[in-house]
């Protein structure tokens, strides 16, 4: 296994943040999202274009929920490769896949989005799950993506998304306020949460988010907004030359 340490003082910050969110991640996440993130990130698996036999990378992979689906997709003839730089929630997601009924074959990696320890051209797809919000450099995260992946292969980012009507962002900064925060609160994780809120707002529209992917070199590029608009999955394809 690869061993990295973040040189940026934020992304230690980063780094630290989540391996104190990590165990209690996985359970907060269903309550937060009343379950839905399985069917976010189906979609997102589906949208990859993941096929059985293939070789898939899983970035920012936290616990490994989206990997472990990968990994189904893709089945005993292909690979899964989950990487992420907190070692706390690889541990995590080392532990629940040994815990699986069904044997996966996923190789959990500790690594740096903005570096990927990868030969270019080398999957034939990859997803991230609400891990573009969080890294430091947006455009070297979809600029690494795009190196590793073969040509004509996809990516499918699932992340949190500030939806253009009025009246459902404040819906959704209520919900933020009023139900993830003080959810996160009572488990002792009130200002690991707190950072949702301002990482949203810094987060680029679903139309920035395209415009990036097509700078990276990725075309055709889509962004489709789901639930209402508070989430969003960006979908982008390595051009075949
Ligand atoms: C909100 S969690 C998402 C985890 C998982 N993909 C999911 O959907 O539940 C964001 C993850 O991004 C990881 N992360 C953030 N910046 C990273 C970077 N530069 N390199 C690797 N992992 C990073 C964090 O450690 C964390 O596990």
């Amino acid at each position: 296994m690869t061993s990295i340490l973040p040189s940026h003082p934020q992304a230690q910050d980063i780094q630290s943040l989540f391996n104190r969110i990590a165990p209690a991640y996985d359970r907060l996440n269903d309550r937060l999202s009343l379950g839905q993130h399985r069917v976010w990130k189906q979609m997102t698996v589906a949208w990859s274009g993941a096929s059985p036999g293939n070789i898939c990378l899983d970035v920012c992979c936290g616990s490994g929920d989206l990997a472990r689906r990968l990994a189904r997709q893709v089945g005993p003839t292909g690979r899964v490769y989950g990487v992420d730089f907190s070692v706390g929630l690889l541990e995590v997601a080392r532990q629940q896949t040994a815990d699986s009924i069904q044997p996966l074959a996923i190789q959990w990696v500790e690594g740096d989005a903005l570096n990927l320890p990868f030969e270019a051209n080398q999957f034939d797809a990859a997803t991230m799950g609400y891990g573009l919000r969080n890294v430091l450099d947006i455009p070297r995260s979809l600029q690494e993506l795009h190196r590793v992946l073969k040509p004509g292969a996809r990516v499918a980012i699932l992340d949190f998304h500030r939806p253009s009507s009025r009246f459902i962002r404040n819906l959704q900064q209520w919900y933020l306020d009023t139900i993830v925060v003080p959810a996160a609160e009572s488990l002792g994780l009130k200002q690991e949460y707190a950072y949702i809120s301002p990482s949203l707002d810094r987060f680029p529209t679903g139309r920035e988010q395209v415009a990036l992917a097509q700078q990276a070199g990725f075309a055709p590029v889509t962004h489709y907004p789901i639930a209402g608009g508070t989430m969003g999955v960006l979908v982008a394809q390595k051009p075949f030359h």
